[in-house]
């Protein structure tokens, strides 16, 4: 019966168990989006920890697809040595690294982008983000290739996967809503026209790639009146398996969502695996492995989700802030949960201008330091 630690593949690429850390964004790139080594050391910590897979945070792939200070960049190859390091430290610790792709659309302030207004499907107000530009149909194009550009630098530099960020009210993800999307060029409008820009995406990432394994982060649902439902997002997770994606990612939500992708209060067993649902659902339309993401803190949990056969990987992403060994203390017996309390302190830690921390462990100077330095 396969459980954490039985090995496994995602296309090509054999991992040594079932566990991925999540994307984060850690917020330890410098301010122009170059790898520094403090990024590197946090990313070591993570590998030395004992993941299978690491999956970092979203890196942008175009200047106006950024988001957030400390977010790394991957639009030309002036970011290629520093993110070379970072595939050598984790080859060196025996481990393996996807990228994360990102255009992060609407869901940024002028600020962040060279004081440009941001972009979007459509010219619609986002709560949290003000209104965007609606791209023009050449713009759309042109991110298209820019996904499969930075795909491309990623293989170069040595990861071993390439991950599409197709959640959380990001830029694919906003695509394929009919809330957001109401274009009326060939990507948008009919439900297949919504799914054009994720599935172009991918067979350009596909493409640049060359054998690399390709992954996406998929909202199965928005939680978002009018938005992504199952109901737009199970068609394009059958399509994309079809097409031959090595997995998907199972998330939900956004900052805008009534429910989010890192939900806080997670005290029982009976909180974690919480998009379970969804990837069930997944799981009976598509032919490709499944990792679910979401409020996984327990060894019972994860070994009962793999054990049922219904998802194949199980990925962790605040767990892993507070305890990057915390695989390595789970296989060597001591099988109590992840001392994460799923506060979101960590999410708080942003204005210290040090990268993602958790709160927790920040407020204790001493500890803080031993990890990073
Ligand atoms: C501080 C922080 C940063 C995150 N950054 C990313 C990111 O860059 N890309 C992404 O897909 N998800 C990101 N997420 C979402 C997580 O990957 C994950 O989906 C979510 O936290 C639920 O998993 P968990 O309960 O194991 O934390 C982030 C979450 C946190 C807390």
């Amino acid at each position: 019966m396969i459980d954490m630690f039985t090995p496994g593949k995602l296309g090509s690429l054999e991992l040594k168990n079932r566990l991925v850390r999540s994307a984060v964004w850690e917020g330890m790139a410098d301010d122009q989006g170059f790898v520094t080594d403090k990024l590197v050391t946090c990313i070591r910590r993570l590998a030395e920890g004992g993941m299978g897979l690491i999956i970092l945070g979203y890196t942008y792939i175009q200047p106006n697809g950024r988001q957030s200070p400390g977010q790394t960049a991957i639009y030309n190859d002036d970011y290629l040595p520093g993110l070379r390091k970072l595939t050598d430290t984790v080859h060196k610790a025996g481990g393996r690294i996807s990228i994360q792709l990102v255009h992060v659309g609407p869901q940024t302030t002028p600020d962040m982008i060279h004081g440009k207004t941001p972009v979007g499907p459509s010219a619609i107000k986002h709560p949290l983000f003000g209104t965007p530009r609606e791209l023009t149909t050449a713009e759309v194009k042109r991110i298209i290739e820019d996904f499969g550009h930075s795909a491309k630098r990623a293989k170069t530099v040595g990861f071993d996967a390439i991950q599409i960020h197709g959640a959380h009210g990001y830029l694919v993800n906003q695509f394929i809503s009919p809330r957001w999307n109401q274009r009326s060029d060939a990507y948008g409008g009919s439900p297949e026209n919504r799914m054009r820009f994720a599935t172009e995406v991918y067979r350009e990432v596909r493409a640049n790639a060359n054998n690399l394994p390709v992954f996406i982060k998929l909202n199965l649902d928005d939680f978002i009146k009018g938005s992504t439902t199952p109901a737009d997002a199970l068609p394009l997770a059958e399509k994309l398996s079809e097409m031959g994606i090595d997995a998907i990612e199972v998330s939900g939500g956004g900052p805008a969502s009534r429910k989010g992708p890192a939900r806080i209060k997670i005290r029982t067993e009976a909180d974690e695996a919480y998009f379970i649902d969804l990837a069930r659902q997944t799981r009976k339309v598509t032919t490709c492995p499944i990792i679910l993401v979401g409020g996984f803190r327990s060894p019972r949990v994860i070994d009962q989700v793999l054990a049922s056969g219904d998802v194949d990987f199980v990925s962790m992403a605040r767990p892993l802030i507070r305890e990057p060994g915390l695989v390595n203390r789970w296989r060597s017996g001591d099988l109590t949960k992840a001392k994460c309390i799923s506060c979101n302190g960590c999410f708080k830690t942003l204005a210290y201008g040090e990268g993602i921390q958790c709160l927790v462990e920040y407020k204790d100077k001493e500890r803080y330091e031993k990890k990073y330095t």
